[in-house]
């Protein structure tokens, strides 16, 4: 018996396994709209499965290609098997996603209430706050699901690590507390690299993929990483809406997803060292990093592989010294997103965090940087000499 890949191997292979057969070396990207019908009565019965979330027929073809797309597909399997779920269904972007698995278990299931832990992406928090797609939700806290949940709740949201104060949720303790109801963990800020949530007991794991699986910065795109029942239902949804990631980005994301362990485990080495150094920073009142509070629970390791490469931290200057940091930095490039090789920096309170209701937005004072993989001793350099712009002259150490 053959023992299973180690997942960095996994990472390079997934969604490859036909190459040989089909006598390539790079996966095929088909940009088709449309798909020549083999039969009428064979093509209507494939559009039809479709529709209704499956797979096309063998004889019945793709037909369109709102409702399925074989780059899409090569993707979802690749990252499916990173996520060890049994698949994966992509959109064209992360909301997409969220606003499908929202659709899939509210609406579509007879139930109208979700439960969200905060802090999450502002964009997430402003869907559920705004009830635009029709389902009410209560906000909580992670110890307060239990109490939350009622006979009409279809699904409870967590992301974990949050964005972007990087608290850490206990995936499995909040599935505990949802009972029935299905759990949905947005684990853009872990990647598969350090986390899968649905080995925890989570229904399903959902990604920015415009963030570390593309790792580039170059596509917009969502996936949930879920089990065969649920990606029916989100297919379905996605057909019927028209939120199918372009085969262009799905080519990219499959591509990135060969390097995203290393690119990963690279850029969380960097993190570290830019935590480390920040923390000793008489500018920084505070860092949030996972473990940065000493993992009382004990979350990296049981539930996390490690702390990833994303840092926020709070300034001893307040608004006026994040706007200063900001528009100092020469390395980090000023630009919400996060995820990429490059490093970014960005204030989510006035930026990302903007929608959110004030008492539940992100201080301030609270500063977000995506460590990317330029040498370490360049981006703190480049911290170094943005911080000082941040301190009055009259107050000003050097560290
Ligand atoms: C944690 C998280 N989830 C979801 C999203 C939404 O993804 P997208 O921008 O690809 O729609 C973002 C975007 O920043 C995010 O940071």
């Amino acid at each position: 018996m053959t023992s299973p890949l180690h997942s960095d191997s996994v990472a390079v292979h997934a969604g490859r396994e036909d190459f040989t057969a089909l006598g390539v070396h790079a996966p095929p990207l088909d940009l088709s709209s449309t798909y020549p019908l083999p039969d009428l009565a064979r093509g209507g019965e494939s559009y039809e499965a479709m529709a209704g979330g499956g797979y096309p027929l063998a004889d019945g073809g793709a037909v369109y290609a709102r409702l399925w797309n074989p780059t899409v597909a090569r993707f979802e399997a690749a990252l499916a098997q990173l996520e060890h779920t049994d698949t994966a269904v992509a959109f064209s972007s992360g909301m997409a996603a969220m606003t499908a698995a929202i659709l899939a278990h509210t609406t579509m299931a007879g139930k109208r209430h979700v439960v969200a832990v905060r802090p999450l992406y502002g964009g997430t928090d402003h869907l559920l706050a705004t009830g635009l797609l029709g389902a009410e939700v209560t906000f909580c806290a992670e110890e307060e699901v239990a109490g939350a949940v009622r006979a009409d709740t279809g699904l409870v949201i967590l992301e974990t690590p949050a964005n972007p104060t990087l608290d850490l949720v206990d995936i499995a303790a909040v599935v505990a507390q949802a009972g029935a109801v299905p759990v949905l963990v947005d684990n853009t800020f872990a990647t598969p690299v350090l986390q899968n949530p649905v080995t925890l007991g989570a229904t399903m794991a959902l990604h920015s993929a415009t963030k570390y699986l593309g790792g580039h910065g170059d596509v917009v795109a969502g996936v949930i990483a879920c089990g065969e029942e649920t990606a029916g239902r989100l297919r379905q949804v996605r057909a019927v809406t028209g939120g199918l990631l372009h085969p262009w980005g799905a080519y990219l994301l499959h591509r990135g997803l060969a390097t995203l362990p290393v690119r990963v485990r690279a850029q969380q080495d960097n993190a570290r060292r830019v935590a480390d150094w920040l923390a000793r920073h008489p500018a920084v009142a505070r860092v949030h990093y996972p473990g940065a509070d000493g993992d009382p629970r004990g979350l990296l390791g049981r539930q996390m592989r490690g702390p990833g490469a994303m840092v926020s931290v709070a300034l001893r200057g307040g608004f006026d010294a994040a706007c200063r940091l900001t528009s100092s930095t020469r390395l980090f490039t000023h630009a919400v997103s996060l995820g990429g090789v490059d490093s970014l920096i960005q204030h989510p309170a006035a930026l990302t965090h903007r929608p959110v209701a004030p008492h539940a937005r992100p201080s301030a004072d609270v500063v977000r940087l995506s460590v990317g993989l330029e040498h370490v001793g360049d981006l703190i350099a480049d911290l170094q000499q943005a911080l000082t712009a941040t301190v009055p002259a009259s107050t000003r150490r050097t560290t």
